[in-house]
């Protein structure tokens, strides 16, 4: 049997998954979306070029490598087919090895009408959301009415549910919100066009995922968002509408829970967050702006600025734990290049208590105040390393650290956004 690796946010989401998960699909024959939709923006650099993918896996740039689409994921026909037109125009094939599961609740255009006509009703409370149709979608799906991607086989249900679906949205969107209504036929009419080129990419995804692991070849599955996103364990209501967190990856792709062998999260040498919601280490000075400069922190997706912060060892050991992190590859530590000094948060003040572990929820986290340690930086650059031996003494120091108070081994860690500005100190793959 093989081994397989599931790559997760430890975070708020934008750690550098994607990057890692093209550099360790070399080793995999197969690579799993299993949660989120195209409110991820995944950005992988290969030899200085740039590709930001949304909805399909980060395999894709491996000729070799099989791209699956698991159960978990909420399906935008509309924003898929952009992106594998935007890929396929740059020569890379995805048609013939992107394989869709027929159990994938669709985001339609009423998703998106809605999620933003929400946002736009609660003002200076709202999520910052994406925008995408992320939380509708999903509110469908668990309500038993999300029209699913194997409804496309079938026109007449298709039709059906869509007339219902629409007429029940429309209530809100004119009577609550003020929005526009929405017209089902030319939904209908719309979502002929993608039938025709998204069926022939439907299949049934468990049982090949289970078919590959039997014959030993290696799988991928790649988390999108992150933990502190995560719709249970996150910092609700400021989360996505889904489980981000490494167990969610069996449900998500079909697969039972023994294939899931190795966590590996991702995990940046800094936080940042995009969108409302508490912020614990959030840095409002030079220091944050900074990060945020150097480390280009804007949205993949949205191209929103990312807020800044220190490390926050606390919320990690929660990551850590409820992820059952085998290894952690550290991010971005290039990004901390030429700070006098670093503080990680190690726990927080809240009413009159010392926690060591982010506590639950948006209000108990606004709540915290931060504890520190102080570390010295370093002045050297650590851009492109690619040996551990070649980091500065007070980086080494550093990445010792963040194992001890996050309770996980440091397994890789990256210096650049390139494939190859990478450091495996364990390489997940091996045994
Ligand atoms: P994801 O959503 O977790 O896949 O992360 P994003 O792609 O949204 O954001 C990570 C950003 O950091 C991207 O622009 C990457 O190209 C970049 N990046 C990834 N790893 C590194 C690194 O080690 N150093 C630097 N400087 N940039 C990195
Ligand atoms: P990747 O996979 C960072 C955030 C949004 C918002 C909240 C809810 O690139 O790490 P949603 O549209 O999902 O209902 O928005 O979640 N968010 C992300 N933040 N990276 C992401 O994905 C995110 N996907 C959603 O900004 O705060
Ligand atoms: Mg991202």
């Amino acid at each position: 049997m093989a081994k397989n690796v599931v790559v997760i946010g430890t975070q708020w989401g934008d750690e550098g998954k994607g990057k890692i998960v093209d550099w360790l699909t070399d080793q995999a024959a197969g690579v799993v979306r299993f949660q989120g939709g195209h409110n991820a923006g995944h950005t992988l650099v290969v030899g200085g070029k740039k590709t930001v993918l949304h909805l399909i896996p980060s395999g894709i740039l491996r000729e070799s490598v099989h791209c699956f689409i698991g159960s978990g994921v909420v399906l935008s026909p509309e924003a898929l087919l952009k992106e594998i037109d935007e890929l396929e125009a740059a020569g890379i094939q995805v048609a013939k090895r992107l394989h869709i599961a027929p159990t994938c609740p669709l985001i339609l255009p009423y998703h998106a009408a809605l999620d933003q006509a929400r946002e736009l009703a609660r003002g200076s409370s709202k999520i910052g959301t994406t925008g995408r149709g992320i939380g509708p979608a999903y509110e469908d799906k668990v309500a038993r009415r999300a029209i699913r991607v194997i409804d496309l086989f079938d026109e007449e249900k298709l039709q059906q549910k869509l007339q219902e679906n629409v007429a029940l949205y429309n209530v809100q969107l004119q009577y609550i919100y003020q929005a526009a209504p929405l017209n089902a036929d030319e939904i209908f009419q719309q979502l002929q066009i993608f039938r025709e080129r998204i069926c022939p990419m439907v299949s049934d995804v468990s049982r090949t995922l289970y078919d590959m692991n039997q014959r030993g070849e290696k799988l991928l599955f790649e988390g999108a968002q992150g933990t502190l996103l995560d719709i249970d364990h996150g910092t609700y209501p400021f989360v996505t509408s889904s489980n981000c967190v490494a167990g969610a990856a069996a449900p998500g792709a079909g697969v039972a829970p023994q294939m899931l062998n190795y966590v590996l999260g991702i995990v940046k040498a800094y936080t940042t967050r995009v969108g409302s919601g508490p912020f614990p280490t959030e840095l409002f000075d030079e220091v944050g702006q900074g990060l945020g400069e150097r480390g280009q922190e804007f949205g993949a997706t949205t191209g929103r600025a990312r807020r800044c912060g220190w490390f926050d060892a606390a919320a990690l050991k929660r990551a850590i734990q409820i992820n059952g992190v085998s290894g952690m590859c550290i991010t971005k530590l290039d990004v901390m290049d030429g700070l006098e000094y670093i503080n990680i948060c190690v726990g927080y003040e809240l009413n009159g208590e010392k926690i060591d572990i982010l506590p639950f929820g948006a209000d108990a986290v606004a709540a915290c105040t931060p504890i520190y340690e102080t570390l010295p930086g370093w002045q050297e650059s650590t851009f492109g390393i690619q040996s551990y031996d070649g980091l500065p003494e007070n980086a080494q120091a550093y990445l010792r650290r963040i194992e001890t108070l996050c309770g996980a081994p440091v397994a890789m860690i990256s210096t650049g956004p390139d494939r190859e500005e990478t450091i495996v100190l364990q390489h997940p793959y091996a045994d």
